[in-house]
């Protein structure tokens, strides 16, 4: 890389991580920016005038107040349809993608027959496992797991044999412990061939990226905006239009009815009838914000995050004790910037701790994701994620901690 290039991918660094207040106030080098991401100021403030300035429910009031929240609200939804080229009837606000995930779970799950499957890889997150399994507990069909490759992607030859005969098959775009981002389009066509119900889980993906989920081949996507700069409990599930229109009732409350009385009720049409309750509407205020803010990060600063990855997989592998995990499939993967790695002998947390006392941020464990830590053959791991914001030193903070980590857990 051109000297002019690394300067370009460093000042564009800096320059977002001046729009984030909580680093210029402490010398913390974040990298658990998959397990949420920092807020720029932007975000905050969005936040702060919906209270200040609106603060009325949504749907409900025909005071002035409620229809500025009404407003604000129809708009954060359009913003949201349009970053994933869908149509503002396709957006269904829920409190994360863990949410979004049990409403598929709930609703699509009483479509599989009794004896029937649905289809999941091993790399899944538990929000993508456990939902599945308290459906199938109900309705007495199968989960079948598909394995990974060594890049931490899919393994799609397993995929397209495990997903035979499956009603539903549910996968990560980008996984939260290899980093690896899957061929959705190519597992998409796996699912149609199969006619079963294609469901994203775009948790770690959509930081980096936006999807079009339709384009994609996906029926349904979920994200969280906690993980993409936007405050916390707000998510997102895409669904098209009619596959929206067909899933069975899974939840129901204030304004996701039509009429209701003794005998029953009518469903709203969707996106509302899936949004029973007063949905996360300040949360909306700043998703919209972050949405905004991350159309204007600067390619250099996103080559950046991934270039401190692709560095960071590099020095932690040189470090004697340490392994990297999955081999990440080179610096051309189109990998989001995660890279886990484990200490021979070490528990992650102790290494978590080593680190966390040298300012270095960071997460160890089982990342919600244990049947994939088991097919590993590890309890857990450390895993490094980073974002737009973190530089250099960062790194520098990371391959430092982690270098005397091994060298005091091996002692
Ligand atoms: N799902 C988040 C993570 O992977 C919390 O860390």
């Amino acid at each position: 890389m051109t000297k002019t290039k690394t300067a370009e991918m460093t000042a564009a660094a800096e320059t977002v991580r001046g729009n984030i207040p909580l680093l210029q106030k402490s010398g913390e080098h974040y990298l658990d920016n998959a397990a949420t991401a920092l807020m720029p100021q932007t975000v905050l403030q969005a936040v702060a005038n919906y209270n200040a300035e609106t603060r009325a429910n949504v749907g409900r009031g025909l005071h002035n107040f409620a229809e500025a929240a009404d407003e604000q609200f129809a708009q954060a939804r359009a913003t949201v349809a349009a970053a994933l080229s869908a149509k503002n009837d396709e957006i269904v606000f829920t409190s994360g993608a863990t949410a979004g995930l049990n409403l598929l779970a709930n609703a699509l799950g009483q479509t599989v027959a009794k004896n029937g499957a649905v289809a999941l890889s091993l790399g899944e997150h538990h929000s993508n496992i456990v939902p599945w399994q308290i459906a199938a507990r109900r309705g007495g069909f199968a989960i079948r797991f598909f394995r990974l490759a060594p890049n931490g992607a899919a393994d799609l030859e397993e995929a397209r044999r495990i997903i035979r005969g499956a009603s539903v098959v549910a996968v990560a775009h980008a996984y939260n412990v290899s980093g690896a981002v899957n061929d959705i389009s190519a597992l998409a066509q796996i699912a149609k061939e199969n006619g079963a119900k294609f469901v994203v889980d775009g948790a770690q993906y959509i930081p980096h990226g936006f999807a079009a989920p339709e384009k994609l081949g996906a029926d349904f996507y979920v994200f969280s905006g906690h993980k993409c700069y936007a405050p916390n409990g707000i998510g997102v599930l895409w669904g098209r239009k009619k596959s929206l229109a067909e899933l069975p009732d899974a939840i129901g409350g204030g304004g996701s009815i039509t009429e209701v009385c003794e005998k029953g009720f009518s469903a709203a049409e969707p996106p509302r009838r899936l949004e029973a309750g007063t949905p996360p509407i300040s949360q909306t205020a700043g998703l919209a914000a972050a949405i905004a803010w991350m159309q204007n990060i600067p390619q250099a600063a996103k080559e950046n995050a991934r270039n401190l990855a692709q560095s960071a997989r590099e020095e932690l592998a040189k470090i004697p004790g340490a392994r990297v995990l999955f081999s990440g499939g080179g610096e051309n993967a189109p990998n989001v910037p995660i890279v886990s790695f484990v200490v021979e002998g070490a528990h992650p947390h102790d290494c978590c701790q080593i680190l966390a006392e040298r300012g270095v941020a960071v997460r160890g464990g089982h990342h919600c994701a244990q049947p994939l830590m088991r097919a590993l053959g590890i309890s857990g791991c450390v895993r490094a994620s980073f974002a737009p914001y973190n530089n250099d030193k960062d790194l520098r903070a990371l391959v430092a901690a982690a270098k005397e980590a091994a060298h005091i857990l091996r002692r």
